[in-house]
């Protein structure tokens, strides 16, 4: 299992371009209340804008996009939005997954999958699978999760590994468990539609990610809204707790990975 540099235990290498970027894709709501249209146009739109993220990121490259589709706590919503939400993950699946696959994306899903339908479980699993081979661009759709429920599914898990071992676990016995451990920690977080919250988002993860909030709704979040998160990433000073003069004596200039297009 690959082994990534955790953010509170190590000094992570840093790089121009964000590895991983984590978004909570919000407004799809509001976008259609504006319009006077029914919410579900929102969601429908949203998906065109998942579309042209990945395009962006594939552009930029950028390795790991993780996206929160819908959260533990989105079951809470009228129970004709939660059905109609997953109508669209199943369309969605059905029709991008060729695309993903010929363009060298890497589809994961992570939450708690054990409240979906079987069948669209069984789609997941075989959209997991077709991809698994794929490493130009992992894309991480989290669907029913919480980052409160990652946490203690990780735990739970650890402790069922290795039960002896209560009372001296570590960070690092404790990363390898949680739904993530496949991706490095993300470098840089986006909540669009103005509000201003993790919403039980990667709570473990998110620890040293830069934060970049945006009153741009998600159906409206096009290349420019998302090279301008990008370009307030490249001037942030990423210090892992140290001062400002030690990160200048230490860190060589990053450059971006060849191939990289950084025009904003
Ligand atoms: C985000 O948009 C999509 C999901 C949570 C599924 P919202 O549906 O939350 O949109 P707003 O916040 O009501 O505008
Ligand atoms: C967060 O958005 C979850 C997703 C985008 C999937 P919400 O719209 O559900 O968040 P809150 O309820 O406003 O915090
Ligand atoms: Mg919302």
């Amino acid at each position: 299992m690959a082994r990534f540099a955790s953010s509170t235990r190590d000094i992570p290498a840093t790089s121009v371009v964000p590895r991983h970027v984590a978004i909570i894709m919000d407004g799809n709501g509001r976008w259609a209340r504006k319009r006077l249209l029914p919410r579900f146009a929102g969601h429908r739109r949203g998906v065109e804008t998942v579309r042209a993220t990945v395009r962006a990121c594939l552009e930029r490259g950028i390795e790991y996009l993780t996206l929160f589709a819908f959260s533990s706590e989105n079951w809470r919503r009228p129970e004709e939005e939660v059905s109609l939400l997953m109508q669209l993950f199943v369309r969605a699946l059905r029709e991008e997954v060729t695309k993903l696959d010929r363009n060298g994306v890497r589809l994961r899903v992570i939450g708690d999958l054990s409240r979906f339908e079987p069948d669209l479980r069984a789609l997941i699993d075989v959209s997991e699978q077709r991809t698994a081979t794929n490493t130009r661009l992992v894309l991480t759709v989290a669907a029913n999760y919480g980052g409160r429920w990652d946490i203690l599914q990780a735990v739970n898990r650890l402790l069922t590994s290795e039960p002896e071992r209560r009372g001296e676990l570590t960070e690092s016995d404790l990363a390898p468990h949680l739904a993530m451990h496949y991706a490095p920690e993300p470098d840089l977080f986006i909540r669009t539609g103005g509000e201003q919250r993790i919403s039980n988002f990667l709570l473990w993860q998110l620890a040293y990610s830069e934060i970049y909030f945006t009153d741009v709704l998600w159906p409206e979040f096009d290349s420019k809204a998302f090279d301008a998160a990008l370009q307030s990433y490249q001037q942030r000073e990423r210090r892992f707790g140290r001062t400002s003069e030690q990160v200048t004596a230490t860190s060589p200039v990053a450059s971006p990975p060849t191939g990289t297009r950084l025009d904003a």
